[in-house]
Protein backbone atom coordinates (compact mmCIF):
# COMPACT_ATOMS: atom_id res chain seq x y z
CA UNK A 1 0.00 0.00 0.00
CA UNK A 2 1.32 3.64 -0.68
CA UNK A 3 2.06 5.02 2.23
CA UNK A 4 1.07 9.24 2.38
CA UNK A 5 4.47 11.65 1.93
CA UNK A 6 5.71 12.81 4.73
CA UNK A 7 4.63 16.70 4.45
CA UNK A 8 8.30 18.29 3.93
CA UNK A 9 8.80 16.56 0.83
CA UNK A 10 5.68 18.30 -0.62
CA UNK A 11 7.33 22.06 0.23
CA UNK A 12 8.46 24.04 -2.90
CA UNK A 13 11.23 26.16 -1.02
CA UNK A 14 12.10 29.59 -2.93
CA UNK A 15 13.61 31.18 -0.03
CA UNK A 16 15.75 34.06 -0.57
CA UNK A 17 19.48 33.55 -0.49
CA UNK A 18 22.00 35.57 1.51
CA UNK A 19 23.25 37.06 -1.73
CA UNK A 20 19.83 38.12 -2.70
CA UNK A 21 18.86 39.51 0.72
CA UNK A 22 22.84 41.14 0.91
CA UNK A 23 22.06 42.98 -2.57
CA UNK A 24 19.02 43.89 -1.59
CA UNK A 25 19.93 45.43 1.67
CA UNK A 26 22.65 47.24 -0.15
CA UNK A 27 20.44 48.64 -2.46
CA UNK A 28 18.50 49.96 0.19
CA UNK A 29 20.71 51.31 2.30
CA UNK A 30 22.56 53.81 -0.40
CA UNK A 31 19.08 54.92 -1.37
CA UNK A 32 17.57 58.24 0.01
CA UNK A 33 15.84 57.98 2.48
CA UNK A 34 17.58 54.49 3.14
CA UNK A 35 15.34 51.95 3.31
CA UNK A 36 14.70 48.38 4.51
CA UNK A 37 12.14 45.83 2.90
CA UNK A 38 9.55 44.76 5.70
CA UNK A 39 9.41 41.39 3.92
CA UNK A 40 12.26 40.32 5.91
CA UNK A 41 10.40 41.41 9.26
CA UNK A 42 9.45 37.76 8.97
CA UNK A 43 11.91 35.39 10.33
CA UNK A 44 10.87 33.06 13.12
CA UNK A 45 11.17 35.99 16.01
CA UNK A 46 9.49 38.44 13.48
CA UNK A 47 6.21 36.28 12.81
CA UNK A 48 5.99 35.25 16.47
CA UNK A 49 6.09 38.86 17.24
CA UNK A 50 3.62 39.63 14.41
CA UNK A 51 1.21 36.87 16.03
CA UNK A 52 1.54 39.27 18.90
CA UNK A 53 0.73 42.50 17.64
CA UNK A 54 -2.43 41.06 16.20
CA UNK A 55 -3.31 40.61 20.06
CA UNK A 56 -2.52 43.78 20.99
CA UNK A 57 -5.92 45.81 22.62
CA UNK A 58 -4.72 48.70 19.68
CA UNK A 59 -4.19 46.46 16.73
CA UNK A 60 -7.77 46.75 15.66
CA UNK A 61 -7.15 45.06 12.09
CA UNK A 62 -7.11 41.43 13.06
CA UNK A 63 -10.01 41.13 15.27
CA UNK A 64 -12.06 43.14 13.12
CA UNK A 65 -11.50 41.25 10.35
CA UNK A 66 -11.67 37.44 11.88
CA UNK A 67 -15.49 38.99 12.83
CA UNK A 68 -16.25 40.56 9.56
CA UNK A 69 -14.91 36.73 7.99
CA UNK A 70 -16.92 34.90 10.80
CA UNK A 71 -20.00 36.85 9.48
CA UNK A 72 -19.72 36.14 5.84
CA UNK A 73 -18.05 33.07 5.48
CA UNK A 74 -21.55 31.51 4.22
CA UNK A 75 -22.26 33.90 1.69
CA UNK A 76 -18.62 33.55 0.46
CA UNK A 77 -19.00 29.80 0.38
CA UNK A 78 -22.01 30.09 -1.45
CA UNK A 79 -20.41 32.17 -4.50
CA UNK A 80 -16.83 30.00 -4.46
CA UNK A 81 -19.22 26.63 -5.12
CA UNK A 82 -17.44 22.88 -3.86
CA UNK A 83 -14.01 21.68 -4.34
CA UNK A 84 -12.15 25.09 -4.89
CA UNK A 85 -8.44 24.70 -4.82
CA UNK A 86 -7.50 27.64 -2.13
CA UNK A 87 -4.18 29.90 -2.92
CA UNK A 88 -3.27 31.80 0.31
CA UNK A 89 -0.64 34.40 -0.01
CA UNK A 90 1.13 35.17 3.82
CA UNK A 91 0.17 32.33 5.88
CA UNK A 92 0.04 34.17 9.03
CA UNK A 93 -1.41 31.78 12.03
CA UNK A 94 -3.72 29.82 10.65
CA UNK A 95 -6.60 31.36 12.32
CA UNK A 96 -8.34 32.96 9.27
CA UNK A 97 -7.50 30.27 7.24
CA UNK A 98 -8.82 27.66 9.45
CA UNK A 99 -11.97 29.38 9.31
CA UNK A 100 -12.00 29.58 5.39
CA UNK A 101 -11.11 25.60 5.14
CA UNK A 102 -13.98 24.94 7.28
CA UNK A 103 -16.63 27.00 5.50
CA UNK A 104 -16.16 25.86 2.14
CA UNK A 105 -17.30 22.77 0.36
CA UNK A 106 -14.88 20.05 -0.35
CA UNK A 107 -11.53 21.79 -0.65
CA UNK A 108 -9.37 20.14 -2.91
CA UNK A 109 -5.99 21.58 -2.04
CA UNK A 110 -4.57 24.76 0.34
CA UNK A 111 -0.97 25.99 -1.21
CA UNK A 112 -0.04 28.80 1.05
CA UNK A 113 2.80 30.79 -0.09
CA UNK A 114 4.82 32.82 2.49
CA UNK A 115 8.02 33.93 2.65
CA UNK A 116 8.98 32.65 6.15
CA UNK A 117 9.61 29.10 6.52
CA UNK A 118 8.74 28.57 10.18
CA UNK A 119 5.46 30.11 10.26
CA UNK A 120 4.64 28.60 6.73
CA UNK A 121 5.60 25.00 8.14
CA UNK A 122 4.10 25.55 11.81
CA UNK A 123 0.65 26.66 9.91
CA UNK A 124 0.49 24.16 7.60
CA UNK A 125 1.60 21.26 9.71
CA UNK A 126 -0.93 22.32 12.04
CA UNK A 127 -3.52 22.61 9.28
CA UNK A 128 -3.13 19.13 8.00
CA UNK A 129 -3.94 17.43 11.15
CA UNK A 130 -6.95 19.60 11.35
CA UNK A 131 -8.08 18.61 7.37
CA UNK A 132 -6.52 15.40 6.58
CA UNK A 133 -8.66 15.45 3.13
CA UNK A 134 -7.32 18.54 2.14
CA UNK A 135 -4.39 18.12 0.19
CA UNK A 136 -1.33 20.71 1.38
CA UNK A 137 1.02 22.25 -1.01
CA UNK A 138 3.30 25.10 0.73
CA UNK A 139 5.34 26.89 -0.71
CA UNK A 140 7.64 28.87 0.38
CA UNK A 141 8.22 31.96 -1.44
CA UNK A 142 8.16 35.73 -1.64
CA UNK A 143 4.15 36.17 -3.35
CA UNK A 144 5.39 39.07 -5.25
CA UNK A 145 7.28 37.04 -7.55
CA UNK A 146 5.69 33.62 -6.82
CA UNK A 147 6.65 30.61 -8.87
CA UNK A 148 4.02 27.92 -10.68
CA UNK A 149 1.66 26.52 -8.33
CA UNK A 150 2.33 22.59 -7.69
CA UNK A 151 -0.04 20.24 -9.42
CA UNK A 152 -2.77 18.87 -7.08
CA UNK A 153 -3.98 15.48 -7.19
CA UNK A 154 -7.70 15.82 -7.41
CA UNK A 155 -8.82 18.45 -10.53
CA UNK A 156 -10.66 22.01 -8.80
CA UNK A 157 -13.63 23.54 -10.23
CA UNK A 158 -12.19 27.21 -9.51
CA UNK A 159 -9.28 28.57 -7.59
CA UNK A 160 -10.09 30.66 -4.46
CA UNK A 161 -6.62 33.13 -3.74
CA UNK A 162 -7.16 34.09 0.20
CA UNK A 163 -5.21 37.39 0.79
CA UNK A 164 -6.14 38.73 4.22
CA UNK A 165 -4.61 41.03 6.79
CA UNK A 166 -4.05 44.39 5.08
CA UNK A 167 -0.82 43.30 3.35
CA UNK A 168 -1.92 44.09 0.11
CA UNK A 169 -1.37 47.56 1.94
CA UNK A 170 2.28 46.93 2.94
CA UNK A 171 3.12 47.63 -1.15
CA UNK A 172 2.68 51.04 -2.81
CA UNK A 173 -0.13 51.35 -5.54
CA UNK A 174 2.11 49.82 -8.58
CA UNK A 175 3.43 47.03 -6.10
CA UNK A 176 -0.04 46.06 -5.41
CA UNK A 177 -1.79 46.28 -8.61
CA UNK A 178 1.39 44.23 -9.71
CA UNK A 179 0.19 41.62 -7.17
CA UNK A 180 -3.40 41.76 -7.99
CA UNK A 181 -2.57 41.36 -11.35
CA UNK A 182 -0.17 37.94 -10.62
CA UNK A 183 -3.84 36.84 -8.30
CA UNK A 184 -5.46 37.37 -11.93
CA UNK A 185 -3.59 35.45 -13.98
CA UNK A 186 -2.76 32.28 -10.65
CA UNK A 187 -7.08 32.09 -10.36
CA UNK A 188 -7.33 31.51 -14.06
CA UNK A 189 -11.02 32.61 -15.65
CA UNK A 190 -12.95 31.43 -13.42
CA UNK A 191 -11.36 32.34 -10.29
CA UNK A 192 -12.11 34.30 -7.27
CA UNK A 193 -9.97 36.47 -5.00
CA UNK A 194 -10.80 37.31 -1.09
CA UNK A 195 -8.75 39.92 -0.23
CA UNK A 196 -8.72 41.82 2.85
CA UNK A 197 -8.13 45.48 3.29
CA UNK A 198 -7.46 48.02 6.03
CA UNK A 199 -10.51 51.08 5.20
CA UNK A 200 -8.93 55.15 6.05
CA UNK A 201 -9.98 56.02 9.38
CA UNK A 202 -9.52 59.13 12.02
CA UNK A 203 -5.83 58.51 12.15
CA UNK A 204 -5.44 58.68 15.86
CA UNK A 205 -7.22 55.45 16.09
CA UNK A 206 -4.72 54.11 13.06
CA UNK A 207 -1.69 55.65 14.62
CA UNK A 208 -2.10 53.68 17.78
CA UNK A 209 -2.67 50.47 16.49
CA UNK A 210 1.15 51.00 15.03
CA UNK A 211 2.34 52.33 18.83
CA UNK A 212 0.63 50.00 20.90
CA UNK A 213 1.58 50.67 24.52
CA UNK A 214 3.48 47.66 25.20
CA UNK A 215 6.54 47.85 22.38
CA UNK A 216 5.56 44.77 20.44
CA UNK A 217 5.23 46.75 17.11
CA UNK A 218 9.08 48.83 18.45
CA UNK A 219 10.47 45.24 19.18
CA UNK A 220 8.90 44.00 15.87
CA UNK A 221 10.43 46.30 13.63
CA UNK A 222 13.69 46.56 15.15
CA UNK A 223 13.70 42.55 15.30
CA UNK A 224 14.76 43.42 11.67
CA UNK A 225 18.01 44.47 12.53
CA UNK A 226 19.03 41.80 14.88
CA UNK A 227 17.94 39.18 11.63
CA UNK A 228 20.14 41.28 9.02
CA UNK A 229 23.04 41.20 11.27
CA UNK A 230 22.52 37.28 12.03
CA UNK A 231 21.83 36.24 8.34
CA UNK A 232 24.21 38.82 6.36
CA UNK A 233 26.81 39.22 8.87
CA UNK A 234 25.83 43.49 9.12
CA UNK A 235 26.40 45.23 12.60
CA UNK A 236 23.74 47.38 13.28
CA UNK A 237 23.72 48.64 16.83
CA UNK A 238 20.24 47.63 18.17
CA UNK A 239 20.44 49.81 20.65
CA UNK A 240 21.39 52.52 18.11
CA UNK A 241 17.41 53.20 16.63
CA UNK A 242 14.43 53.60 17.77
CA UNK A 243 11.10 52.68 15.92
CA UNK A 244 8.70 55.50 14.67
CA UNK A 245 5.11 54.84 12.90
CA UNK A 246 3.28 57.86 11.41
CA UNK A 247 -0.16 58.47 9.43
CA UNK A 248 0.19 60.56 6.85
CA UNK A 249 -3.14 61.50 5.89
CA UNK A 250 -2.71 62.62 2.45
CA UNK A 251 -0.95 59.60 1.39
CA UNK A 252 -3.19 57.73 3.62
CA UNK A 253 -0.66 55.12 5.07
CA UNK A 254 1.57 55.01 7.81
CA UNK A 255 4.81 55.19 7.26
CA UNK A 256 7.18 53.24 9.52
CA UNK A 257 10.96 54.39 10.21
CA UNK A 258 14.04 53.10 11.92
CA UNK A 259 15.72 56.73 13.52
CA UNK A 260 19.02 56.94 14.24
CA UNK A 261 19.94 58.12 17.72
CA UNK A 262 23.50 59.44 16.59
CA UNK A 263 26.01 59.48 14.45
CA UNK A 264 26.70 56.20 13.82
CA UNK A 265 28.26 53.74 10.85
CA UNK A 266 26.91 50.83 9.85
CA UNK A 267 28.97 47.86 8.09
CA UNK A 268 27.09 45.34 5.09
CA UNK A 269 29.19 43.06 3.03
CA UNK A 270 32.38 45.41 2.99
CA UNK A 271 30.39 48.50 2.42
CA UNK A 272 30.12 50.99 5.48
CA UNK A 273 27.18 53.34 5.57
CA UNK A 274 27.05 56.53 7.67
CA UNK A 275 24.26 58.13 9.65
CA UNK A 276 23.54 61.37 10.96
CA UNK A 277 21.97 61.71 14.07
CA UNK A 278 18.14 61.58 13.98
CA UNK A 279 18.08 60.19 10.23
CA UNK A 280 15.00 57.96 9.54
CA UNK A 281 15.21 54.73 7.88
CA UNK A 282 11.97 53.60 5.97
CA UNK A 283 11.00 50.37 6.44
CA UNK A 284 7.49 49.53 6.11
CA UNK A 285 4.29 51.51 4.10
CA UNK A 286 0.89 50.30 5.62
CA UNK A 287 -1.68 51.71 3.02
CA UNK A 288 -5.41 52.18 4.36
CA UNK A 289 -8.03 52.24 1.44
CA UNK A 290 -11.03 54.19 0.59
CA UNK A 291 -13.33 52.10 -1.94
CA UNK A 292 -12.52 54.13 -4.91
CA UNK A 293 -8.93 53.96 -4.37
CA UNK A 294 -9.67 50.08 -4.02
CA UNK A 295 -11.65 49.38 -6.81
CA UNK A 296 -9.33 51.48 -9.26
CA UNK A 297 -6.46 49.41 -8.16
CA UNK A 298 -8.98 46.15 -8.98
CA UNK A 299 -9.66 47.88 -12.41
CA UNK A 300 -5.59 47.91 -12.83
CA UNK A 301 -5.51 44.39 -12.29
CA UNK A 302 -7.86 43.53 -14.76
CA UNK A 303 -10.36 42.58 -11.69
CA UNK A 304 -13.33 43.81 -10.35
CA UNK A 305 -15.32 44.45 -7.16
CA UNK A 306 -17.65 41.38 -7.47
CA UNK A 307 -19.18 42.00 -3.41
CA UNK A 308 -17.57 44.10 -0.72
CA UNK A 309 -18.37 43.82 3.23
CA UNK A 310 -17.17 46.39 5.72
CA UNK A 311 -16.72 45.81 9.69
CA UNK A 312 -19.02 47.57 11.69
CA UNK A 313 -17.72 51.61 11.77
CA UNK A 314 -16.04 50.74 8.26
CA UNK A 315 -13.29 49.58 10.59
CA UNK A 316 -11.90 47.15 8.29
CA UNK A 317 -13.03 45.27 4.33
CA UNK A 318 -13.62 42.18 2.97
CA UNK A 319 -13.96 41.79 -1.31
CA UNK A 320 -14.66 40.05 -3.27
CA UNK A 321 -12.87 40.00 -6.73
CA UNK A 322 -13.35 37.78 -10.40
CA UNK A 323 -11.60 38.81 -13.70
CA UNK A 324 -12.97 41.73 -15.35
C1 LIG B 1 1.27 42.35 7.79
N1 LIG B 1 0.84 43.74 7.74
C2 LIG B 1 -0.49 43.87 7.16
C3 LIG B 1 0.96 44.45 9.02
C4 LIG B 1 0.43 45.90 8.86
O1 LIG B 1 -0.50 46.25 9.59
O2 LIG B 1 0.94 46.62 8.03
C5 LIG B 1 2.38 44.45 9.52
C6 LIG B 1 2.56 45.30 10.73
N2 LIG B 1 3.48 46.21 10.89
C7 LIG B 1 3.37 46.78 12.05
N3 LIG B 1 2.31 46.25 12.69
C8 LIG B 1 1.81 45.31 11.86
Amino acid sequence: MAMPEPFPAALVDRRPDRATITADVLAGLSARPRTLSSKYFYDARGSALFERITRQPEYYLTGAELELLQQVLPQIAAQVGPQARVVEYGSGSGRKTRLLLRALTDVVAYTPVEISRTALLDSVGALAVDFPDIEMLPVCADFTAPPALPPARRPARRTLLFFPGSTLGNFVAEQAVAILRGMRAAMGPHGLALVGIDLDKDPAVIEAAYNDAAGVTAAFTLNLLARLNREIGSDFDLHGFAHRARYVVERQRIETFLVSHSEQVVHVAGHAFAFAAGEAMRVEYSHKYDDARFAGMAVAAGLRVRQAWDAPGRMFGLRLLQPA
